[in-house]
């Protein structure tokens, strides 16, 4: 396996009117092609920071991120984000909303009109709207509307995936299949995944490997050697994934105690 993203010694500062505020100090991570990367961590401890310099929304104060070994100087259409408030165009229909991405796509001169079509049909397929092609998001529930967005990620065929809580809105029920899906397409589609989530239980069931976030920093990396496809019933009181759960949480509630501490020691 080759490195797919490197970050590299990244330092990132919040520069405001009258103060500075860092938010990210010394981050190192590689991420090797394929892997699918979950990042963990209490709100407020940096994640999206650094998804967005992952992105190139964000300049780092110091530090570089490279992806295939070539430095990263803006957002590009090698990378498709997906957020957790959809971000959807209202104005256009799920089909439009998926041809945005197609269309920007640094892959669509391979294809002829007629195959860009199929091939945003099959992705909008693949997320099991076809029903719903010619709606407005308007007319979507939270859950349908994700899949589009997941859908217009698809269109781009990058092979970066960048996902900051994308399920975080949705209810439990649908959370899971959403996870199935975006666990199912990223194998399929051979993506590399940064992926962010506060919840223990979706990094286990998504991830290659967790990156355990505490404030401004990364506190440890572990990996999750289960086999996929991961059903949530199968695995919960297996002893691997408890063990597995069982040291996430561990790392995990150990930062949020210190961020309490550290509130009301203020
Ligand atoms: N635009 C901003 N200006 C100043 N501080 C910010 C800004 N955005 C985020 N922060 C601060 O940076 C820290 C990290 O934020 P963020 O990366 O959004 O955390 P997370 O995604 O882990 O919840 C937080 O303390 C947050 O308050
Ligand atoms: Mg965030």
């Amino acid at each position: 396996m080759s490195k797919k993203i490197e970050i590299k010694n990244i330092y990132f500062d919040y520069v405001g009117k009258n103060k500075t505020f860092g938010a990210l100090e010394d981050i190192n991570l590689d991420v090797e092609e394929g892997e699918f990367i979950c990042i963990l961590g209490s709100s407020g401890c940096g994640k999206s920071t650094l998804l967005s310099i992952l992105n190139g929304l964000n300049k780092p104060k110091s530090g570089e991120i490279l992806i295939d070994g070539k430095r990263v100087v803006g957002s590009g259409a090698d990378r498709a984000v997906v957020f957790q408030n959809y971000s959807l165009f209202p104005f256009l229909t799920v089909k439009e909303n998926v041809m945005f991405g197609a269309k920007k796509s640094l892959k669509r001169k391979e294809f002829s009109k007629e195959e860009r079509i199929r091939r945003v049909n099959s992705y909008i397929e693949a997320v099991g709207l076809l029903e719903a092609v010619d709606k407005y998001p308007f007319e979507l529930s939270g859950g349908m509307q994700q899949r589009v967005a997941i859908a217009r990620a698809l269109a781009l065929e990058s092979d970066i995936l960048l996902l900051d809580e994308p399920f975080s809105a949705i209810d439990p029920k649908l959370r899971l299949e959403l996870q199935e899906l975006i666990s199912e397409l990223s194998k399929k589609h051979k993506k590399t995944v940064v992926f962010i989530t506060h919840d223990i239980d979706e990094a286990i069931l998504l991830a290659d490997r967790v990156v355990v976030m505490e404030p401004k920093h990364i506190k440890q990396t572990i990996n999750i050697n289960l086999p996929y496809p991961r059903v949530r019933e199968e695995l919960v009181g297996k002893p691997l994934f408890e063990s597995i759960h069982r040291k996430l949480i561990s790392s995990f509630y150990e930062n949020i105690e210190e961020n309490i501490y550290e509130e009301v020691s203020l």
